[in-house]
């Protein structure tokens, strides 16, 4: 790609440039002014290195859009609609769906968020998160000697119980137009009929084979220990029979009914905790959505038990007490973004979990004069140290899909099983995946999880509580009120950073959303103290200004794992995660 140089500052002129941009009495800064409705888009440039044939252009329709990382999901989704659904029918068919087709995160074996807005006004959280069996202790996943084992990432004991098929039909009965029956019918074609592997299912089920060769999973997805070659037509009659049974007889058949006799056996057999009572007492919770403002546009986002919405809010809040962000990729956008993470990190980590269990002051975390509070702390010319932890790395797990109907009704849904394919238990004769979202609590406060986080007591394990989560579906309207943008992320901590981001890079940036989606990616998250940047995502100038004030840089190959939609001058644009797989389908 030609080179194209950036104002990044040198590092000797680091903290002189640093200083005159940040140094203005940060309580009396006001956000710009500006009166347009939506951000004007201008070209954008990235450092030289950056790949290039990672770029994609939207996908730009008119009525409806759909973008999940399945592009048969996604046409579930598009066939609901253009049956005469809406956004909220056709994310249910594309939740389904993606458990067919996307095993590895789509799922009804774990958990999610929805959030809801609808063309008249009316929003909705619905919460759809796991929670830790009843029979679940504090110290379950420490030995003998107090040591933290790996049994909340793989087998039954890893199990959150499964909150996906009660969240899906609560979304559906609340907010949607069509039956649960007719919605599932292209999940269970998908499932029934069979669709043919493409080449990054196959790298994924031959990634992942060492765990989920141990499961009963290995029957469907490996012949003789390999996975389907691409171009083979993968079947699941077993998860077909799921479906229907669910579709027919809606989610008690899952919580009460076989489904639940076949989960309970499985737990039975592999060590595992969650029994008949666990689940028929599950419930979905639908929750008012956080609502904040940045620089005038309105985000609807997820509240507890989810951090992620007010981790991102509270970052949101301190940039805007800066009244013009500095160019991208420089050294001084770098540094904002990242003490700003820092700071919303520290709160995450230590003040969020499940509200049923801990007072979470929402209010006061979500306020301007909280984040001005804390925006006045950075020091414009230095790095403000976080105790040190050893780092981990940043999978890409969990999926997010977006949804726009005709109408502008709009819902952005994320959902995991936490690792890739979850705990790889696998419900014999049922057809899915289990999660492994007990990893999501802090399972030894203190001390990191999977992800490198370190979280407090508020997210310790109790029975029946929901494990904190990294999830941001986020809609965004513009300064009219107007639906904007819906977007949300895989990816653990990163979602909230990456989705932070992208937001960022349209409303501030005024970039496509092609390139706000390809665009450089950093990662803060306060514990372990590292700056995280995509590999060749910085020129050399940022890397020396940022390592010049006290930054540890730690490169990795990719962050998070997007999917948003877009109100583009002609049209609905969707962008497919320019470093994944999947499809954005409309009309
Ligand atoms: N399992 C990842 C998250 O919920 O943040």
């Amino acid at each position: 790609m030609p080179s194209t140089r950036r104002p990044d500052i040198l590092p000797l002129l680091a903290s002189v440039a640093l200083t005159i941009a940040l140094s203005a009495p940060l309580a009396a800064q006001r956000p710009s002014k500006s009166t347009k409705a939506v951000p004007t888009i201008q070209a954008a440039a990235f450092p030289d290195g950056w790949p290039v044939q990672m770029r994609r252009p939207a996908v730009i329709d008119q009525h409806a859009m759909v973008v999940s990382n399945s592009k048969l999901a996604s046409q579930a989704g598009e066939e609901i609609m253009k049956r005469g659904g809406n956004a909220v029918d056709a994310a249910v068919a594309t939740g389904f769906a993606l458990a067919v087709t996307y095993p590895f995160a789509g799922n009804i074996g774990g958990g999610g968020f929805m959030v809801i807005r609808m063309a008249d006004g009316r929003a909705a959280a619905i919460d759809y998160r796991e929670v830790a069996p009843l029979a679940a202790t504090r110290d379950m996943y420490l030995d003998a000697n107090g040591k933290l084992t790996n049994k909340s990432l793989v087998g039954a004991l890893a199990v959150g119980v499964p909150g996906a098929v009660a969240g899906m039909a609560q979304a559906l009965k609340e907010y949607g137009t069509m039956s649960l029956h007719d919605v599932m019918q292209p999940a269970i074609r998908l499932a029934s009929q069979g669709f043919a592997v493409d080449s990054a299912l196959y790298r994924s089920l031959n990634g992942s084979k060492r765990k989920l060769m141990q499961f009963a999973g290995s029957k469907v997805f490996y012949t003789n220990g390999n996975a389907p070659a691409p171009g083979t037509i993968l079947k699941q009659p077993d998860l077909a029979r799921t479906l229907t049974l669910i579709a027919n007889e809606g989610p008690k058949a899952f919580y009460e009914g076989p489904i639940a006799d076949q989960l309970v056996a499985e737990m039975k057999r592999d060590g595992g905790i969650i029994t008949k009572q666990d689940l028929a007492q599950y419930k979905a919770i639908t929750r008012k959505p956080i609502v904040g403002t940045y620089r005038g546009y309105t985000l609807y986002t997820m509240p507890p038990s989810s951090s992620g919405g007010i981790t991102m809010l509270e970052t949101l809040n301190q940039l805007e007490t800066f009244p013009k962000m500095p160019a991208f990729g420089s050294a001084r956008y770098e540094h904002l973004l990242a003490e700003t993470f820092r700071r919303a990190f520290v709160d995450r980590n230590e003040k969020l979990a499940d509200p049923a269990f801990v007072k979470v002051p929402v209010d006061e975390l979500t306020s301007k004069a909280y984040a001005r509070k804390l925006a006045s702390t950075i020091d414009p010319n230095h790095a403000t140290p976080s105790p040190t932890f050893n780092a981990a790395a940043e999978p890409m797990h969990t999926t997010h899909y977006s949804v726009v109907d005709a109408k502008g009704d709009a819902v952005a849904t994320t959902t995991t099983l936490n690792s890739g394919y979850g705990s790889g238990t696998f419900v014999d004769g049922a057809g899915f995946f289990l999660n492994d979202e007990m990893d999501d609590f802090a399972a030894q406060p203190g001390k990191p999880n999977q992800f490198g986080l370190v979280q407090g007591d508020a997210n310790a394990i109790q029975p029946g509580k929901r494990m904190l989560s990294a999830m941001s579906p986020t809609i965004v309207l513009d300064r009219n009120g107007k639906l904007l943008m819906v977007v949300g992320a895989a990816g653990g901590p990163t979602i909230i950073t990456a989705v932070t981001e992208v937001i960022l890079n349209v409303l501030d940036q005024h970039m496509s959303l092609a390139d706000a989606m390809y665009a450089p990616r950093m990662h803060e998250q306060a514990w372990p103290d590292v700056l995280t940047y995509e590999q060749n995502g910085l020129s050399k100038a940022t890397m020396d200004s940022l390592t010049a004030m006290g930054y540890v840089l730690k490169p990795t190959r990719g962050l998070a794992n997007v999917n948003a939609i877009l109100r583009g001058p002609k049209g609905w644009e969707g962008v497919v995660e320019p470093r994944s797989t999947g499809g954005a389908v409309g009309y």
